[in-house]
């Protein structure tokens, strides 16, 4: 699990501006990155997708998926496994804190209805997904945020806990001896853990979590609990996810971006190649700094992509009963 985070200057982000692009990537041609359109083969359902090399969360959201039958229980299972583990220092329980220490957490899921929750800079709650897919079931709002994100989440029977473990105070404490922003790419270089999951009748739904960007001001919300950024999903195209910067997820939707070019006719691998491109595109600073966003998407076929800005991203599939992980992918920044 990351242990080390990226980090990013105030004048990095207000210095971006428009700018070219390069050329895309292609990944595993095993697992991923089938081209073009292609006939539901009825043996690619169901199918788990992560960020990440998390075998524990994708077993654990397949074998959901087998028991339930349901794509939101699986992707919000798989997503339980990453934010209870107290060694992934970039979700849940264990997470990193803000440069004030402070475990603060982004979660959101969608659902194959159309239904998306969110919780954004929530503190002391171990599952930031599970209260999402309650305000999702349980109100009329999309996202509820800190405080009254807390309140609703104790309201409803979550218990309040300590997430800063002593490894990640201590990971504070030196870092506070510099309080340093300055780019670094984590081992995997990626983050939030996102998760897309079809069922056998075509069903897609998603969901990420993240206890964000380490040391980031307090308050700051990345992308990962806003829908269309980091989490998009659109049954009758496909769904996708994101991990890595927020910040230029955000201001790209990528997710979002994603789902729409599946819809005009990309795959799954061509789209998430054309949302990278497209902050690189936007963003020509990602050429000079360590930065790394990374996307996985699936279509309605079960079909599947993953591309990010720089090489080293990974992902886990699960499909046809097979667990494939892929490391060290390409970028699509040459
Ligand atoms: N992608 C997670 C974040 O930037 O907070």
């Amino acid at each position: 699990m990351p242990t080390r985070r990226r980090f990013f200057t105030q004048a990095f982000i207000s210095s971006l501006v428009i700018g070219g692009g390069l050329s895309g990537c292609s990944t595993d041609p095993g697992s991923v990155g089938n081209k073009g359109r292609k006939k539901a083969d009825p043996a690619d359902l169901p199918a788990v997708i992560a960020t990440w090399k998390t075998e524990a969360a994708v077993t654990k959201a397949a074998e959901t998926l087998q028991q339930t039958g349901s794509a939101l229980d699986a992707v919000e299972a798989g997503a339980r496994v990453e934010e209870a583990d107290p060694k992934n220092m970039t979700v849940g329980y264990g997470g990193l804190p803000d440069r004030d220490g402070f475990v603060t957490l982004d979660a959101c899921i969608m659902d194959h209805q159309g239904r998306a929750g969110s919780v954004t800079f929530l503190q002391d709650i171990k599952h930031p997904v599970s209260v999402a897919r309650k305000v999702m079931e349980t109100t009329p709002h999309v996202i509820l945020s800190g405080d009254g994100a807390l309140q609703f989440a104790l309201e409803n029977g979550f218990e309040r806990i300590n997430l800063l473990t002593p490894e990640a105070e201590a990971a504070w404490k030196k870092w506070l001896e510099t309080e340093q922003y300055k780019p670094v790419v984590n081992i995997e270089r990626h983050d939030t853990i996102g998760l897309l999951a079809i069922d056998k009748n075509g069903n897609i739904s998603g969901a990420c979590t993240t206890s964000g960007m380490a040391y980031k001001m307090h308050g700051r919300v990345g992308d990962s609990p806003i829908i269309g950024a980091g989490l998009f999903v659109d049954n009758e195209v496909g769904g996708a996810v994101g991990t890595g910067l927020g910040e230029l997820v955000l201001k790209t939707l990528g997710s979002f971006l994603i789902v729409e070019f599946m819809r005009q006719g990309k795959s799954p691998q061509e789209a998430c190649e054309a949302a990278i491109q497209r902050i690189i595109d936007k963003y020509p600073e990602v050429r000079k700094e360590e930065i790394q966003v990374g996307f996985v998407a699936i279509d309605k076929t079960g079909a599947t992509g993953a591309a990010a800005i720089l090489p080293g991203f990974q992902y886990t599939l699960h499909q046809r009963g097979k667990l494939t992980t892929a490391d060290n992918l390409p970028g699509v920044m040459k």
